[in-house]
């Protein structure tokens, strides 16, 4: 199966919230985003509401129901708010990060041990409500109790951290690191673990993680993807703006 594609919207919601108003209007850019062909839609609700907040992810689960063969992934840390959030808007999967809300952006995989118990009634809780569970895993720190936690904790999958590989794209240390990635992956999907991965990925590096790893089902990307767009899209809108201008001159002007 091909991999799967899930735009994470987040940074669409960082430049709406910059002047308080709805530009961009984060529902229309996600429209636009559906319509193409993708498969997914991701966001990441944080505490401090810095980017999504959670009144645009009930707003965008009533967008998806026109696009029935589109998913929403929502993630976060298993806080009691997170984890009311996703039991009344029920996206298709739940991806479970370490973050403390003051971060960033998720800067490390789960420590499968210290929170065996917290990870283990949270993904009973998400598959009890039919929804995907997925864990964020770092695969430079796991070791064999990381594992053997993994193991017993049994979500549906794990989203690979990417951010290593992504450093390491493209310098010596590539195939090294792409064999931690492999391993990791294959130990997984031994215990029929799924696998997603996601964090730094882009037009770049994004080949060569699913030539060593076809049996990645998602990756999530956000900010690459939304930069690149940017980039590309500057030029035609700008020329929309000259157009107008030129239209103004020429009223006063013929
Ligand atoms: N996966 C997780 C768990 C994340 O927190 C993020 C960032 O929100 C991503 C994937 C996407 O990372 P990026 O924005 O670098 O593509």
């Amino acid at each position: 199966m091909k991999t799967k594609l899930s735009v994470n919207i987040n940074k669409v919601a960082t430049l709406r919230n910059a002047r308080g108003k709805n530009i961009p209007d984060l529902i229309h850019v996600a429209q636009i985003i559906l319509q193409s062909n993708i498969q997914g839609v991701t966001v990441h609700p944080r505490p401090d509401k810095r980017h999504i907040r959670y009144k645009d992810v009930f707003q965008l689960k009533s967008l998806l129901k026109n696009y029935p063969d589109k998913e929403l992934n929502i993630e976060g840390y298993p806080s009691p708010q997170f984890l009311k959030l996703i039991e009344n808007t029920k996206p298709q999967q739940c991806t479970l990060v370490p973050d403390s809300p003051e971060v960033l952006t998720s800067n490390a995989g789960w420590n499968f041990v210290k929170n065996k118990n917290l990870l283990q009634t949270t993904v009973e809780k998400l598959r009890l409500q039919n929804i995907r569970s997925s864990l964020f895993l770092d695969p430079l720190s796991m070791d064999k109790k990381q594992y053997s936690a993994l193991q017993d904790i049994q979500p549906d999958r794990i989203e690979l951290y990417t951010e290593s590989y992504a450093v390491n794209w493209n310098t010596p240390q590539q195939e090294r690191i792409l064999s931690l990635y492999k391993q990791c992956a294959s130990r997984a999907r031994s215990w029929n673990i799924q696998i997603n991965a996601g964090h730094d990925l882009n037009q770049n590096n994004l080949f060569d993680l699913l030539k060593a790893l076809p049996e990645i089902k998602e990756v999530s990307i956000g900010q690459a993807l939304i930069a690149e767009a940017l980039e590309d899209g500057l030029s035609t809108v700008i020329k929309k703006y000259l157009k107008i201008i030129d239209e103004a001159f020429c009223v006063h002007n013929s």
